[in-house]
């Protein structure tokens, strides 16, 4: 038994901010951004919510797989910026949609969470305690981002990504001859390394606490741990994938890498010693969504026909928490 892909979806702000827009709110320039990062603009939401742009990637994902809501039985949404925090985003996602049955819940993994939601749904789906899921990665770090801090507002950007996943009995052999599904997944998690990456909730404050708790509500990132923690470790957790699933680097066709920054993606490919080329990116366009960007990446590379039947993917990221991950799996639709 292994579980297959079979509709993908994706939803983004209509908003589009530049690099020269930002350069009016801080001292920055688009030269800076592009040559530090990547990216050129981002979508900043004006009244999309996580929730809103998750139902609507979902109800994408569901029309690609040919599936109705009600037939749905998990909804996982991935994300670190929710509109409430009760109910949670996936409850708000199964009413928006009409996914009657599903049972729903959220997962915080920051920007491994959509591989984290995923690994979650394959182990419910191996087990055959459900058959189907629907897996979303959706932000709005908009505001959580301190728009005076120039280290941290230049990389982020709103938007969700679904991807439909369904228990997969029979053994679809590609053309290849390769087994269509998810082959191996690893994923790990240092909390000792937390506090490089993070944005603090409500402080403890109730009836019984009089003083004033000074907080800072804004995402706090020390940006070069980040990329140290991300360059080492990226590799290393893709190295374990495959060499748990008896593969090499040779074998895969397409890296589809957390989208946070265009060296951090070079430098991977480097240490892994694979051709840039199999490296897709969209950061450029979009920036750092955090959980959104794998899936987002996904279904745009999906929907323009540059993912074949057949075709070995590696999904990797990495993220506040810290967390990481990889997974490997054959397209088979
Ligand atoms: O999903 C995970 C999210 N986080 C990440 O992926 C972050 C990973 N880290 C990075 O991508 C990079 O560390 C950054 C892009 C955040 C920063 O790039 P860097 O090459 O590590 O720059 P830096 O932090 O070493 O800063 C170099 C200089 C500093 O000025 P001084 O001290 O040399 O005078 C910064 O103050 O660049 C300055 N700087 C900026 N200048 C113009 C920092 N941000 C900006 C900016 N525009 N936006």
């Amino acid at each position: 038994m292994t579980i297959r892909v079979t509709g993908t979806g994706s939803a983004l702000p209509e908003k589009i901010v530049t690099n020269f827009e930002l350069q009016k709110l801080v001292e920055t320039s688009d030269e800076w951004i592009r040559e530090r990062t990547g990216i050129a603009e981002r979508r900043i939401s004006t009244g999309e919510t996580v929730s809103s742009l998750s139902a609507e990637a979902c109800i994408k994902a569901l029309e690609m797989a040919g599936r109705q809501p009600e037939e749905v039985d998990l909804i996982l949404v991935a994300t670190c910026s929710p509109e409430l925090l009760l109910p949670c985003c996936a409850c708000q996602v199964q009413d928006r949609i009409g996914a009657v049955k599903a049972v729903a819940f959220d997962v915080n993994a920051a920007c491994s969470g959509f591989l984290f939601a995923l690994n979650t749904a394959y182990a419910y789906l191996q087990t055959g305690i459900y058959q189907n899921a629907l897996i979303v990665g959706s932000e709005v770090l908009s505001k959580l981002v301190d728009w005076t801090d120039r280290g941290t507002c230049v990389l982020f950007g709103d938007g969700a990504g679904a991807a439909f996943v369904e228990a997969s009995v029979d053994d679809i052999v590609c053309e290849n001859g390769r087994r269509a599904g998810m082959e191996c997944m690893v994923q790990g998690s240092d909390g000792a390394k937390g506090m490089v990456l993070s944005c603090e909730e409500r402080p403890v404050k109730n009836a019984f606490i009089s003083e004033d708790i000074m907080q800072n509500p804004y995402i706090q990132m020390d940006g070069q741990e980040v990329y140290k923690f991300a360059t080492r470790q990226v590799p290393a957790c893709i190295h374990d994938a495959l060499a748990k699933a008896n593969l090499t680097v040779e074998d895969v066709d397409l890296f589809i890498l957390h989208q946070a920054n265009v060296r951090i993606i070079e430098s991977v490919a480097k240490r892994l010693k694979a051709d840039i080329s199999k490296f897709p990116m969209n950061l450029d366009k979009i920036g750092n969504m955090s959980s959104a960007t794998v899936p987002v990446l996904l279904d745009e590379l999906n929907r323009s026909g540059k993912i074949k039947k057949g075709d070995r993917l590696v999904l990797s990221g990495f993220g506040a928490g810290l967390t990481y991950g990889a997974s490997i799996l054959v397209w088979g639709v």
